[in-house]
Protein backbone atom coordinates (compact mmCIF):
# COMPACT_ATOMS: atom_id res chain seq x y z
CA UNK A 1 0.00 0.00 0.00
CA UNK A 2 1.25 3.22 -0.91
CA UNK A 3 2.51 6.22 1.80
CA UNK A 4 -0.14 8.54 0.02
CA UNK A 5 -3.52 6.12 0.47
CA UNK A 6 -2.30 5.14 4.10
CA UNK A 7 -2.03 8.78 4.78
CA UNK A 8 -5.36 9.54 3.04
CA UNK A 9 -7.17 6.39 4.65
CA UNK A 10 -6.06 8.30 8.44
CA UNK A 11 -6.99 11.64 7.58
CA UNK A 12 -10.97 9.73 6.70
CA UNK A 13 -10.67 7.97 9.44
CA UNK A 14 -9.29 10.81 11.77
CA UNK A 15 -12.33 13.02 9.84
CA UNK A 16 -15.51 10.05 10.96
CA UNK A 17 -13.77 9.88 14.60
CA UNK A 18 -14.15 13.69 14.50
CA UNK A 19 -17.37 13.82 13.48
CA UNK A 20 -18.75 11.26 15.79
CA UNK A 21 -17.03 13.15 18.77
CA UNK A 22 -19.08 16.42 17.23
CA UNK A 23 -22.32 14.33 17.21
CA UNK A 24 -21.86 12.56 20.00
CA UNK A 25 -21.60 15.53 22.28
CA UNK A 26 -24.23 17.80 21.35
CA UNK A 27 -25.75 17.70 24.74
CA UNK A 28 -22.10 18.22 26.34
CA UNK A 29 -22.05 22.11 23.99
CA UNK A 30 -25.23 22.57 24.99
CA UNK A 31 -24.79 22.13 28.64
CA UNK A 32 -27.85 19.84 28.71
CA UNK A 33 -26.55 16.72 31.11
CA UNK A 34 -26.05 13.00 29.24
CA UNK A 35 -27.10 9.39 30.03
CA UNK A 36 -24.19 7.53 30.59
CA UNK A 37 -23.25 4.27 28.29
CA UNK A 38 -23.26 6.23 25.12
CA UNK A 39 -21.17 4.85 22.47
CA UNK A 40 -19.90 6.06 19.16
CA UNK A 41 -22.63 5.33 16.17
CA UNK A 42 -24.84 3.30 18.24
CA UNK A 43 -25.49 6.13 20.73
CA UNK A 44 -27.90 4.38 23.55
CA UNK A 45 -29.40 1.94 21.70
CA UNK A 46 -26.94 -1.14 22.28
CA UNK A 47 -29.23 -2.39 25.68
CA UNK A 48 -32.64 -2.51 22.94
CA UNK A 49 -30.47 -3.84 19.92
CA UNK A 50 -29.10 -6.88 22.25
CA UNK A 51 -32.93 -7.40 24.20
CA UNK A 52 -31.49 -6.66 27.59
CA UNK A 53 -34.53 -4.21 28.23
CA UNK A 54 -37.31 -2.36 26.20
CA UNK A 55 -37.21 1.33 25.43
CA UNK A 56 -39.47 1.94 27.93
CA UNK A 57 -37.03 0.71 30.20
CA UNK A 58 -34.06 2.33 28.76
CA UNK A 59 -35.99 5.62 29.54
CA UNK A 60 -37.20 4.76 32.71
CA UNK A 61 -33.34 4.50 33.79
CA UNK A 62 -32.12 7.36 32.44
CA UNK A 63 -34.74 9.50 34.12
CA UNK A 64 -33.69 8.11 37.13
CA UNK A 65 -30.13 8.64 36.83
CA UNK A 66 -30.32 12.46 36.52
CA UNK A 67 -32.27 13.46 39.44
CA UNK A 68 -31.66 16.80 39.54
CA UNK A 69 -31.90 17.75 35.43
CA UNK A 70 -34.91 19.07 34.12
CA UNK A 71 -34.35 17.74 31.34
CA UNK A 72 -31.44 15.05 29.61
CA UNK A 73 -30.10 13.99 26.66
CA UNK A 74 -29.61 10.84 24.51
CA UNK A 75 -28.53 9.51 21.17
CA UNK A 76 -30.00 6.68 19.28
CA UNK A 77 -27.52 6.22 16.67
CA UNK A 78 -26.25 9.63 16.49
CA UNK A 79 -29.17 11.69 16.50
CA UNK A 80 -29.22 13.72 20.01
CA UNK A 81 -33.33 13.10 21.74
CA UNK A 82 -33.88 15.25 25.11
CA UNK A 83 -36.08 13.66 27.30
CA UNK A 84 -37.30 16.45 30.04
CA UNK A 85 -38.19 15.50 33.31
CA UNK A 86 -39.77 18.40 35.24
CA UNK A 87 -43.68 18.57 34.98
CA UNK A 88 -43.67 22.15 34.21
CA UNK A 89 -42.08 21.76 30.88
CA UNK A 90 -43.80 18.22 30.40
CA UNK A 91 -46.80 20.57 30.33
CA UNK A 92 -44.97 22.95 27.94
CA UNK A 93 -44.54 20.05 25.50
CA UNK A 94 -47.88 18.48 25.80
CA UNK A 95 -50.45 21.22 26.63
CA UNK A 96 -48.98 25.20 26.81
CA UNK A 97 -47.37 24.86 23.49
CA UNK A 98 -48.96 21.99 21.89
CA UNK A 99 -48.13 23.75 18.67
CA UNK A 100 -44.99 23.48 18.94
CA UNK A 101 -44.86 19.89 19.25
CA UNK A 102 -47.99 18.33 17.48
CA UNK A 103 -46.40 16.14 16.15
CA UNK A 104 -45.80 12.41 17.47
CA UNK A 105 -42.21 11.30 16.81
CA UNK A 106 -42.66 7.56 15.88
CA UNK A 107 -43.22 7.69 11.86
CA UNK A 108 -44.30 5.34 9.48
CA UNK A 109 -44.84 5.59 5.66
CA UNK A 110 -48.12 6.31 4.54
CA UNK A 111 -47.38 4.39 0.87
CA UNK A 112 -45.86 1.15 2.94
CA UNK A 113 -48.49 1.96 5.97
CA UNK A 114 -51.53 3.03 4.10
CA UNK A 115 -54.24 1.96 6.57
CA UNK A 116 -52.39 2.78 9.79
CA UNK A 117 -51.29 6.39 8.18
CA UNK A 118 -55.15 7.00 8.38
CA UNK A 119 -54.97 6.42 12.44
CA UNK A 120 -55.03 9.92 14.69
CA UNK A 121 -51.56 9.16 16.36
CA UNK A 122 -49.99 9.14 12.83
CA UNK A 123 -51.56 12.79 11.25
CA UNK A 124 -50.93 16.37 11.98
CA UNK A 125 -52.89 19.50 10.71
CA UNK A 126 -55.94 19.29 9.35
CA UNK A 127 -56.35 15.05 8.78
CA UNK A 128 -55.62 14.86 13.26
CA UNK A 129 -58.04 17.36 13.10
CA UNK A 130 -60.97 15.78 11.21
CA UNK A 131 -59.91 12.26 12.69
CA UNK A 132 -59.75 13.32 16.26
CA UNK A 133 -63.09 15.10 15.76
CA UNK A 134 -64.92 12.18 14.52
CA UNK A 135 -63.27 9.91 17.49
CA UNK A 136 -64.59 12.33 19.82
CA UNK A 137 -68.12 12.41 18.98
CA UNK A 138 -67.98 8.11 18.80
CA UNK A 139 -66.92 7.94 21.99
CA UNK A 140 -68.68 10.67 23.45
CA UNK A 141 -71.37 9.73 26.20
CA UNK A 142 -74.42 9.67 23.73
CA UNK A 143 -72.07 6.99 21.66
CA UNK A 144 -70.67 5.09 24.73
CA UNK A 145 -74.04 3.97 26.31
CA UNK A 146 -75.31 2.73 22.61
CA UNK A 147 -71.75 0.49 22.74
CA UNK A 148 -72.31 -0.65 25.92
CA UNK A 149 -75.20 -2.75 24.63
CA UNK A 150 -72.46 -5.09 22.53
CA UNK A 151 -69.90 -4.65 25.82
CA UNK A 152 -72.93 -6.13 27.66
CA UNK A 153 -72.74 -9.09 25.45
CA UNK A 154 -68.91 -9.49 25.58
CA UNK A 155 -69.13 -9.70 29.39
CA UNK A 156 -71.62 -12.61 28.70
CA UNK A 157 -69.58 -14.54 26.74
CA UNK A 158 -66.88 -14.08 28.95
CA UNK A 159 -68.80 -15.62 31.91
CA UNK A 160 -69.51 -18.22 29.83
CA UNK A 161 -66.21 -19.15 28.78
CA UNK A 162 -65.38 -19.05 32.30
CA UNK A 163 -67.98 -21.24 33.82
CA UNK A 164 -67.03 -24.14 30.80
CA UNK A 165 -63.67 -23.81 32.37
CA UNK A 166 -64.40 -24.24 35.77
CA UNK A 167 -67.05 -27.09 34.71
CA UNK A 168 -63.90 -29.58 34.99
CA UNK A 169 -61.62 -28.11 37.88
CA UNK A 170 -62.10 -25.63 40.49
CA UNK A 171 -59.39 -23.84 39.51
CA UNK A 172 -58.52 -22.63 36.34
CA UNK A 173 -54.88 -21.24 36.18
CA UNK A 174 -54.34 -19.30 32.97
CA UNK A 175 -51.98 -16.31 31.71
CA UNK A 176 -54.64 -13.39 32.30
CA UNK A 177 -53.06 -11.34 29.31
CA UNK A 178 -54.18 -14.30 26.90
CA UNK A 179 -57.52 -14.42 28.91
CA UNK A 180 -57.91 -10.46 28.93
CA UNK A 181 -56.66 -10.51 24.92
CA UNK A 182 -59.72 -12.67 24.29
CA UNK A 183 -62.06 -9.86 26.43
CA UNK A 184 -60.80 -7.12 24.33
CA UNK A 185 -60.93 -8.88 20.80
CA UNK A 186 -64.28 -9.42 21.12
CA UNK A 187 -65.32 -5.95 21.90
CA UNK A 188 -63.73 -4.85 19.19
CA UNK A 189 -65.56 -7.13 16.89
CA UNK A 190 -68.85 -6.90 18.22
CA UNK A 191 -68.89 -2.97 19.54
CA UNK A 192 -66.93 -1.78 16.57
CA UNK A 193 -67.48 -4.03 13.68
CA UNK A 194 -70.88 -5.79 14.46
CA UNK A 195 -69.72 -9.11 13.97
CA UNK A 196 -68.85 -12.69 15.28
CA UNK A 197 -65.25 -12.23 16.83
CA UNK A 198 -65.41 -15.76 18.00
CA UNK A 199 -62.45 -14.90 20.62
CA UNK A 200 -64.20 -17.67 23.09
CA UNK A 201 -64.28 -20.15 20.97
CA UNK A 202 -61.92 -22.96 22.95
CA UNK A 203 -59.54 -23.72 19.98
CA UNK A 204 -59.96 -20.23 18.55
CA UNK A 205 -60.28 -20.94 14.26
CA UNK A 206 -58.16 -18.78 11.68
CA UNK A 207 -61.29 -16.15 11.66
CA UNK A 208 -61.35 -15.25 15.46
CA UNK A 209 -59.93 -11.98 16.51
CA UNK A 210 -58.19 -13.89 19.05
CA UNK A 211 -55.30 -15.05 16.51
CA UNK A 212 -55.16 -11.38 15.42
CA UNK A 213 -54.01 -10.57 18.52
CA UNK A 214 -50.79 -10.35 20.69
CA UNK A 215 -48.20 -9.61 18.28
CA UNK A 216 -48.20 -6.27 17.00
CA UNK A 217 -46.18 -4.50 19.36
CA UNK A 218 -43.27 -7.05 19.46
CA UNK A 219 -39.91 -5.00 19.66
CA UNK A 220 -37.87 -6.57 17.11
CA UNK A 221 -35.11 -5.04 14.95
CA UNK A 222 -37.67 -4.08 12.42
CA UNK A 223 -39.72 -2.40 15.02
CA UNK A 224 -36.49 -1.10 16.21
CA UNK A 225 -35.64 0.52 13.06
CA UNK A 226 -39.19 2.13 12.56
CA UNK A 227 -39.60 3.37 15.61
CA UNK A 228 -36.25 4.70 16.55
CA UNK A 229 -34.16 5.27 12.82
CA UNK A 230 -37.04 6.66 10.68
CA UNK A 231 -33.95 7.94 8.10
CA UNK A 232 -32.66 4.43 7.79
CA UNK A 233 -36.33 3.18 7.52
CA UNK A 234 -37.00 5.51 4.73
CA UNK A 235 -34.64 3.55 2.65
CA UNK A 236 -35.10 0.17 3.91
CA UNK A 237 -38.96 0.55 3.85
CA UNK A 238 -40.24 -1.84 6.89
CA UNK A 239 -44.04 -1.31 7.08
CA UNK A 240 -45.23 -1.42 10.59
CA UNK A 241 -48.63 -3.14 10.02
CA UNK A 242 -48.24 -7.18 9.40
CA UNK A 243 -49.32 -7.55 5.83
CA UNK A 244 -51.55 -10.29 7.06
CA UNK A 245 -53.25 -7.71 9.15
CA UNK A 246 -53.82 -5.49 6.71
CA UNK A 247 -55.41 -7.78 4.49
CA UNK A 248 -57.61 -9.95 7.38
CA UNK A 249 -59.12 -6.23 7.78
CA UNK A 250 -60.36 -5.01 4.29
CA UNK A 251 -61.53 -8.84 3.89
CA UNK A 252 -63.51 -7.77 7.05
CA UNK A 253 -64.57 -4.76 5.94
CA UNK A 254 -65.29 -5.38 2.51
CA UNK A 255 -67.21 -8.90 3.61
CA UNK A 256 -69.35 -6.56 6.33
CA UNK A 257 -69.96 -4.36 3.93
CA UNK A 258 -71.61 -6.27 1.54
CA UNK A 259 -73.94 -7.47 4.34
CA UNK A 260 -74.77 -4.29 5.38
CA UNK A 261 -75.73 -2.75 1.77
CA UNK A 262 -78.54 -5.74 1.18
CA UNK A 263 -79.72 -5.28 4.71
CA UNK A 264 -81.72 -2.53 6.17
CA UNK A 265 -81.21 -3.48 10.14
CA UNK A 266 -80.54 -0.51 12.16
CA UNK A 267 -76.74 -0.81 13.15
CA UNK A 268 -75.18 0.94 16.29
CA UNK A 269 -71.40 -0.12 16.27
CA UNK A 270 -68.30 2.06 15.64
CA UNK A 271 -68.17 1.12 12.12
CA UNK A 272 -71.57 2.18 10.58
CA UNK A 273 -71.23 5.55 12.30
CA UNK A 274 -67.61 6.04 10.58
CA UNK A 275 -69.25 4.41 7.32
CA UNK A 276 -71.66 7.25 7.44
CA UNK A 277 -69.20 9.97 8.24
CA UNK A 278 -66.92 8.35 4.75
CA UNK A 279 -70.10 8.18 2.60
CA UNK A 280 -70.34 10.71 -0.02
CA UNK A 281 -73.70 10.65 -1.43
CA UNK A 282 -74.19 6.56 -2.36
CA UNK A 283 -70.08 6.13 -2.57
CA UNK A 284 -68.38 4.45 1.09
CA UNK A 285 -64.48 4.98 0.66
CA UNK A 286 -64.21 1.38 1.49
CA UNK A 287 -60.34 2.24 2.68
CA UNK A 288 -61.05 4.50 4.98
CA UNK A 289 -63.57 2.29 6.73
CA UNK A 290 -60.93 0.21 6.72
CA UNK A 291 -58.69 2.08 7.73
CA UNK A 292 -61.10 2.84 11.02
CA UNK A 293 -61.31 -0.59 11.33
CA UNK A 294 -57.79 -1.19 12.06
CA UNK A 295 -57.33 1.86 14.05
CA UNK A 296 -59.77 0.72 16.30
CA UNK A 297 -58.15 -2.54 16.70
CA UNK A 298 -54.99 -1.61 16.67
CA UNK A 299 -55.25 1.18 19.42
CA UNK A 300 -57.89 -0.67 21.67
CA UNK A 301 -57.13 -3.98 21.96
CA UNK A 302 -53.11 -4.92 23.03
CA UNK A 303 -53.58 -1.38 25.27
CA UNK A 304 -56.52 -2.43 27.16
CA UNK A 305 -55.69 -6.35 27.77
CA UNK A 306 -52.10 -4.76 29.20
CA UNK A 307 -53.75 -2.72 31.62
CA UNK A 308 -56.32 -5.72 32.19
CA UNK A 309 -53.45 -8.17 32.79
CA UNK A 310 -51.67 -5.64 35.44
CA UNK A 311 -55.05 -4.53 37.27
CA UNK A 312 -55.68 -8.31 37.41
CA UNK A 313 -52.12 -9.36 39.39
CA UNK A 314 -52.35 -6.42 41.83
CA UNK A 315 -55.85 -7.58 42.32
CA UNK A 316 -54.84 -11.14 42.75
CA UNK A 317 -51.72 -10.57 45.10
CA UNK A 318 -53.94 -7.57 47.44
CA UNK A 319 -56.69 -9.74 48.18
CA UNK A 320 -58.09 -7.18 50.37
CA UNK A 321 -58.61 -4.84 47.43
CA UNK A 322 -59.94 -7.17 45.85
CA UNK A 323 -62.76 -7.89 48.36
CA UNK A 324 -63.42 -3.92 48.73
CA UNK A 325 -64.01 -3.81 45.03
CA UNK A 326 -65.53 -6.76 44.61
CA UNK A 327 -68.52 -5.22 47.98
CA UNK A 328 -68.20 -2.06 45.35
CA UNK A 329 -69.04 -3.99 42.78
CA UNK A 330 -71.70 -5.90 44.17
CA UNK A 331 -73.64 -3.30 45.76
CA UNK A 332 -73.72 -0.87 42.76
CA UNK A 333 -74.93 -3.44 40.39
CA UNK A 334 -77.78 -4.41 43.32
CA UNK A 335 -78.65 -0.67 43.55
CA UNK A 336 -79.06 0.05 39.70
CA UNK A 337 -80.84 -3.85 39.19
CA UNK A 338 -77.91 -5.31 36.70
CA UNK A 339 -74.79 -4.29 35.33
CA UNK A 340 -75.80 -1.21 33.12
CA UNK A 341 -73.93 1.69 32.11
CA UNK A 342 -74.82 4.06 34.91
CA UNK A 343 -73.69 1.64 37.09
CA UNK A 344 -70.40 1.52 35.87
CA UNK A 345 -69.91 5.04 35.97
CA UNK A 346 -70.89 5.05 40.09
CA UNK A 347 -67.88 2.29 40.63
CA UNK A 348 -65.14 5.15 42.22
CA UNK A 349 -63.34 2.54 43.85
CA UNK A 350 -62.47 0.42 40.65
CA UNK A 351 -61.32 4.22 39.15
CA UNK A 352 -59.03 3.86 41.81
CA UNK A 353 -57.72 0.81 41.78
CA UNK A 354 -57.33 1.32 37.67
CA UNK A 355 -55.38 4.54 38.12
CA UNK A 356 -53.23 3.08 40.83
CA UNK A 357 -52.30 -0.50 38.61
CA UNK A 358 -51.42 2.29 35.45
CA UNK A 359 -49.09 4.47 37.92
CA UNK A 360 -47.08 1.19 38.83
CA UNK A 361 -47.18 -0.70 35.56
CA UNK A 362 -48.39 1.91 33.02
CA UNK A 363 -49.08 0.39 29.20
CA UNK A 364 -47.32 2.83 27.71
CA UNK A 365 -44.31 3.55 29.01
CA UNK A 366 -42.95 6.69 27.42
CA UNK A 367 -44.73 9.48 25.43
CA UNK A 368 -42.88 9.93 21.98
CA UNK A 369 -42.91 13.68 20.36
CA UNK A 370 -41.34 15.98 17.47
CA UNK A 371 -40.77 19.38 17.75
CA UNK A 372 -41.96 21.37 14.79
CA UNK A 373 -41.10 25.32 15.64
CA UNK A 374 -38.57 26.20 17.35
CA UNK A 375 -38.93 27.16 21.34
CA UNK A 376 -36.91 27.82 24.28
CA UNK A 377 -37.27 25.27 26.90
CA UNK A 378 -36.42 26.46 31.10
CA UNK A 379 -36.35 23.86 33.54
CA UNK A 380 -37.09 25.11 36.72
CA UNK A 381 -33.08 23.80 37.53
CA UNK A 382 -32.12 26.72 35.39
CA UNK A 383 -31.39 24.64 32.23
CA UNK A 384 -32.29 26.52 29.09
CA UNK A 385 -32.28 24.47 25.28
CA UNK A 386 -33.40 25.88 22.37
CA UNK A 387 -35.11 23.31 20.84
CA UNK A 388 -34.84 22.87 16.74
CA UNK A 389 -37.80 21.64 14.84
CA UNK A 390 -36.83 18.28 13.92
CA UNK A 391 -35.87 17.49 17.21
CA UNK A 392 -37.36 14.33 18.75
CA UNK A 393 -38.81 14.34 22.79
CA UNK A 394 -39.26 11.71 25.49
CA UNK A 395 -41.70 11.95 28.11
CA UNK A 396 -40.57 8.86 30.64
CA UNK A 397 -44.37 8.28 32.04
CA UNK A 398 -43.43 5.60 34.35
CA UNK A 399 -40.19 7.47 35.42
CA UNK A 400 -42.40 10.58 36.56
CA UNK A 401 -45.16 7.94 37.93
CA UNK A 402 -42.56 5.93 40.14
CA UNK A 403 -40.06 9.56 41.22
CA UNK A 404 -40.49 9.56 45.49
CA UNK A 405 -40.45 13.64 44.43
CA UNK A 406 -44.17 13.04 43.77
CA UNK A 407 -45.39 10.02 45.45
CA UNK A 408 -44.37 8.42 48.35
CA UNK A 409 -43.87 5.35 49.16
CA UNK A 410 -43.88 4.92 45.07
CA UNK A 411 -43.22 1.03 44.79
CA UNK A 412 -46.30 0.20 46.96
CA UNK A 413 -49.82 0.01 45.44
CA UNK A 414 -52.02 1.74 47.19
CA UNK A 415 -55.20 2.76 45.46
CA UNK A 416 -56.27 4.96 48.15
CA UNK A 417 -54.07 7.57 46.25
CA UNK A 418 -56.14 8.31 43.74
CA UNK A 419 -59.42 8.96 46.75
CA UNK A 420 -61.06 11.80 46.31
CA UNK A 421 -59.25 13.60 48.89
CA UNK A 422 -55.55 12.87 48.42
CA UNK A 423 -56.29 12.75 44.55
CA UNK A 424 -56.41 16.92 44.71
CA UNK A 425 -53.06 16.58 46.02
CA UNK A 426 -51.19 14.68 42.75
CA UNK A 427 -48.88 17.69 40.95
CA UNK A 428 -50.37 17.92 37.58
CA UNK A 429 -48.80 15.78 34.85
CA UNK A 430 -47.04 13.49 36.70
CA UNK A 431 -49.44 10.86 36.38
CA UNK A 432 -49.89 10.23 32.27
CA UNK A 433 -51.48 6.75 31.65
CA UNK A 434 -53.64 8.05 28.77
CA UNK A 435 -51.12 11.15 27.59
CA UNK A 436 -52.39 15.17 28.48
CA UNK A 437 -53.44 17.91 25.85
CA UNK A 438 -54.67 17.76 22.85
CA UNK A 439 -53.60 14.33 21.98
CA UNK A 440 -54.46 12.57 25.38
CA UNK A 441 -56.00 9.00 24.08
CA UNK A 442 -59.21 10.47 21.98
CA UNK A 443 -60.11 6.71 23.19
CA UNK A 444 -59.49 6.89 26.65
CA UNK A 445 -63.14 6.63 27.76
CA UNK A 446 -64.33 3.55 25.25
CA UNK A 447 -60.66 1.86 26.79
CA UNK A 448 -62.45 2.48 30.64
CA UNK A 449 -65.66 1.36 29.18
CA UNK A 450 -64.14 -1.80 28.34
CA UNK A 451 -61.97 -2.40 31.37
CA UNK A 452 -64.37 -1.90 33.69
CA UNK A 453 -67.35 -3.86 32.55
CA UNK A 454 -64.74 -6.64 32.39
CA UNK A 455 -63.65 -6.42 35.87
CA UNK A 456 -67.36 -6.04 37.07
CA UNK A 457 -67.98 -9.17 35.61
CA UNK A 458 -64.93 -11.09 36.80
CA UNK A 459 -65.09 -10.05 40.21
CA UNK A 460 -69.16 -10.61 40.85
CA UNK A 461 -68.66 -13.79 39.89
CA UNK A 462 -65.18 -15.49 40.74
CA UNK A 463 -62.02 -14.95 43.16
CA UNK A 464 -58.70 -14.06 41.48
CA UNK A 465 -55.35 -15.39 43.20
CA UNK A 466 -51.82 -15.33 42.33
CA UNK A 467 -50.61 -18.77 40.73
CA UNK A 468 -46.31 -19.71 42.00
CA UNK A 469 -45.92 -20.00 37.71
CA UNK A 470 -45.74 -15.61 38.17
CA UNK A 471 -42.36 -14.44 38.94
CA UNK A 472 -42.86 -12.06 41.31
CA UNK A 473 -41.29 -9.10 41.49
CA UNK A 474 -42.60 -8.36 37.78
CA UNK A 475 -40.11 -7.86 35.49
CA UNK A 476 -40.64 -6.40 32.09
CA UNK A 477 -40.04 -8.32 29.08
CA UNK A 478 -37.29 -6.64 26.72
CA UNK A 479 -39.19 -8.29 23.53
CA UNK A 480 -42.12 -6.40 24.09
CA UNK A 481 -42.80 -2.67 23.90
CA UNK A 482 -45.48 -2.66 26.24
CA UNK A 483 -45.35 -3.71 29.66
CA UNK A 484 -45.76 -7.35 29.75
CA UNK A 485 -44.31 -9.29 32.35
CA UNK A 486 -41.37 -11.96 31.55
CA UNK A 487 -43.07 -15.28 31.56
CA UNK A 488 -46.69 -14.20 31.64
CA UNK A 489 -48.99 -13.38 34.10
CA UNK A 490 -50.43 -16.50 35.89
CA UNK A 491 -53.41 -16.67 37.88
CA UNK A 492 -56.17 -19.32 39.46
CA UNK A 493 -59.68 -18.41 38.51
CA UNK A 494 -62.10 -19.97 41.33
CA UNK A 495 -66.28 -18.93 41.35
CA UNK A 496 -67.33 -17.70 44.29
C1 LIG B 1 -56.13 1.18 28.52
C2 LIG B 1 -56.15 1.38 27.21
C3 LIG B 1 -55.46 2.51 26.53
C4 LIG B 1 -54.33 3.20 26.89
C5 LIG B 1 -53.44 2.98 28.12
C6 LIG B 1 -54.09 4.20 25.87
C7 LIG B 1 -53.05 5.12 25.91
C8 LIG B 1 -52.82 6.07 24.93
C9 LIG B 1 -51.72 7.00 24.95
C10 LIG B 1 -50.66 7.11 26.05
C11 LIG B 1 -51.80 7.77 23.83
C12 LIG B 1 -50.82 8.84 23.38
C13 LIG B 1 -51.15 10.17 23.94
C14 LIG B 1 -50.13 11.20 23.52
O1 LIG B 1 -49.45 11.03 22.51
O2 LIG B 1 -49.99 12.22 24.21
C15 LIG B 1 -52.96 7.31 23.10
C16 LIG B 1 -53.38 7.85 21.90
C17 LIG B 1 -54.45 7.37 21.20
N1 LIG B 1 -55.33 6.38 21.58
FE1 LIG B 1 -55.28 5.32 23.27
N2 LIG B 1 -55.06 4.10 24.91
C18 LIG B 1 -55.92 3.10 25.28
C19 LIG B 1 -57.06 2.69 24.61
C20 LIG B 1 -57.52 3.23 23.43
C21 LIG B 1 -58.74 2.83 22.76
C22 LIG B 1 -59.74 1.79 23.27
C23 LIG B 1 -58.80 3.57 21.60
C24 LIG B 1 -59.85 3.56 20.53
C25 LIG B 1 -60.57 2.55 20.21
C26 LIG B 1 -57.63 4.44 21.58
C27 LIG B 1 -57.34 5.35 20.58
C28 LIG B 1 -56.26 6.22 20.59
C29 LIG B 1 -55.97 7.15 19.49
C30 LIG B 1 -56.74 7.28 18.18
C31 LIG B 1 -54.84 7.88 19.88
C32 LIG B 1 -54.15 9.01 19.10
C33 LIG B 1 -54.75 10.32 19.57
C34 LIG B 1 -54.13 11.53 18.90
O3 LIG B 1 -52.95 11.51 18.56
O4 LIG B 1 -54.86 12.52 18.78
N3 LIG B 1 -56.89 4.21 22.71
N4 LIG B 1 -53.57 6.29 23.79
Amino acid sequence: MSPVFLALLAGAFSLLCFYLYLKNNYWKRNGIPTVKGCLPVLGHMLPMLTKRMNFSEFVRLAYEEHKDSSMVGIYKGTKPVLIVRDPNLVKNVLQSNFSNFHENGLKIIPELDPLLSKNPFFCYGEPWSIGRKRLTYAFSNVRLKILFAAVSGVCKKFEDFLDRQLKTCNKYEVDLKSLFLRFTGEVVANAGLGIEGYCFEDAAGANSFYKLTGNTFTESLVTIIILHFSSINRLLKFNFLPKSMDEFFRKVVSENLKVRRNDSTTRNDFLQLMIDMEKTGEVIDEESVSAHAVSFYIDGTETSSVTLNMIGHNLAAHPEVQEKLRKEVKSTIEKHGGLTFEALKDMTYMNQVINESQRLHSGLGFLHKMCTNEFELQGSDGLTYRIKPGTELIISVMGLHTDPKYWDNPDVYDPERFNDERKQTIEKMTFLPFGEGPRICVGMRMALLQMKACLATLLSNYKLELSPRTQVPLKMSPHYFLSEPIGGNWAYISKL
